[in-house]
């Protein structure tokens, strides 16, 4: 039977592929690789890194695919998150069926770990409801949260308290009752903007574990302006940015 390895490649550094990983790179017979256009070519370069880097055997085959454009901004944001997914389906059955004997291995190179705000699961499993057979596997690396928390050095709760990972739609609105450490990704429009920030901390991080890392921390009111210049300063010299934050209140003991 076919087999497919998601393998987590961490969130920029080569230096974050655990062993398991590498021993996954070795395993697979081709490699799937996803095209997302220009401003992602960083990115595409990490993974051939880790692919020049780490495996052994000479002519492994690596596969590019385009991915397809998603609608962002339609009123239905789930609906177009669906939609695009199904045309993600499409794609890799094809890619399956052409690419991939029926006794091969072949891998997904996922950037930091395949279980936070990455697709490739979900659609693996669509194909296997629509009755394509394959056996599947996941390969856990190191995420840009622990990537952002290791490198402010910094845990990410205190004692006993609950964590939120969430997206910047979401924190819009001011931090949850009841949530002390909220971690923020997919953040394009700055949201910690809109949160009052005189009782909380902030310790944001950008193109962590690569060679253009920018690190800042502090309480967000007074370091807020400086975020927003860094990113938007970085974003534009290298036509692409990808940041990370914890947001903490700040408690009195
Ligand atoms: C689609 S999610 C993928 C997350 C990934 N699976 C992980 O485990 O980190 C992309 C978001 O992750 C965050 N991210 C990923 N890599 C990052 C990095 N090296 N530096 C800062 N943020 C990063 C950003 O918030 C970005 O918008």
């Amino acid at each position: 039977m076919r087999k497919i390895l998601i393998i987590g490649i961490g969130a920029g550094n080569p230096d974050y592929m655990t062993i398991q990983a590498i021993k996954a790179l070795n395993r697979a017979d081709v490699f799937f690789i996803p095209d997302k256009g220009t401003e992602k070519v960083a990115l595409r370069q990490l993974r051939e890194e880790i692919c020049d880097r780490f495996i052994e055997q000479p002519g492994y085959r690596t596969v590019g695919f385009k991915v397809p454009d998603r609608d962002g901004g339609g009123p239905n944001y789930r609906g177009g998150v669906e939609e695009w997914r199904g045309k993600l389906a499409d794609a890799y059955e094809s890619l399956f069926a052409e690419h991939l004997a029926e006794d091969q291995c072949g891998a997904f190179l996922v950037w930091g770990d395949p279980s936070l705000y990455d697709s490739t699961l979900r659609i693996l499993e669509t194909i296997r409801d629509r009755g394509f057979a394959f056996d599947y596997e996941v390969i856990p690396g190191i995420s840009a949260v622990q990537a952002l928390t290791a490198r402010h050095r910094v845990a990410l709760n205190r004692i006993g308290e609950p964590i939120l990972v969430t997206t910047g739609r979401r924190i819009a609105g001011g931090l949850p009752d009841g949530l002390d450490n909220v971690v923020v990704m997919l953040d394009g429009e700055t949201a910690f903007r809109q949160i009052d920030g005189a009782d909380i901390d902030i310790y944001w991080g950008a193109y962590l574990g690569t060679p253009d890392e920018i690190l800042v921390s502090g309480r967000l009111s007074e370091v807020a302006d400086e975020i927003e210049r860094v990113r938007r300063e970085a974003r534009t010299e290298k036509g692409w940015i990808m940041d990370t934050y914890l947001l903490r209140r700040t408690r009195e003991d």
